[in-house]
């Protein structure tokens, strides 16, 4: 693949559980992509390295997972012109509505794109962030094209028996 144009950080190794499944539909479209950790609370100076060269190195969006609190989508927003998509990642004693809240709840002026807790959101940011970019990419426009027609295969037009 060639350069990453997507990042995908999280803010503990515990999200890579939701996260991962955003690499996969990445991988699945062929979108070039990279990861990392980086909380915004516990690797601070890492969140400021990472959003300084984040446009100089071409990155169209950054897919930001994380729970409980949950700031790092906001905080990462605050610090690049690049847009970020945010994936409560779920979880903890609130089920994920602390990071739901706190991601999708952005004062106006900074923005962040919220998708769903958990793997639909990771599932969802990759492919919505694809999308942006099928719009300047016919090749992937086709790929996404082809991946939603697969996904309407594998829907059965009567239910069976489970
Ligand atoms: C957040 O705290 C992370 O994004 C993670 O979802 C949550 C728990 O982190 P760990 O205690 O598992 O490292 O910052």
């Amino acid at each position: 693949m060639s350069e990453p144009k997507i990042a995908i950080i999280m803010g503990s190794q515990s999200d890579w559980k939701v996260m991962e499944h955003a690499a996969e539909t990445l991988q699945v479209l062929g979108v070039a992509y990279e990861v990392k950790v980086i909380s915004a609370h516990r690797t601070p100076e890492r969140l400021v390295a990472f959003t300084s060269t984040a446009e100089a190195r071409g990155l169209v969006c950054i897919i930001a997972g994380a729970g409980l609190a949950a700031h790092l989508a906001g905080v990462t927003a605050a610090h690049t012109l690049v847009p970020v998509l945010g994936v409560p990642t779920g979880g903890g004693p609130l089920d994920g509505m602390d990071a739901l809240l706190s991601t999708v709840q952005m004062p106006g002026g900074i923005p962040v794109g919220t998708l769903a807790i958990g793997k639909p959101g990771a599932i969802n940011a990759a492919l919505l962030a694809a999308a942006f970019m099928a719009r300047y990419d016919t090749k992937l426009r086709d790929r996404l094209a082809a991946y939603r027609e697969e996904q309407a295969r594998k829907i059965p037009e009567t239910p069976f028996e489970s």
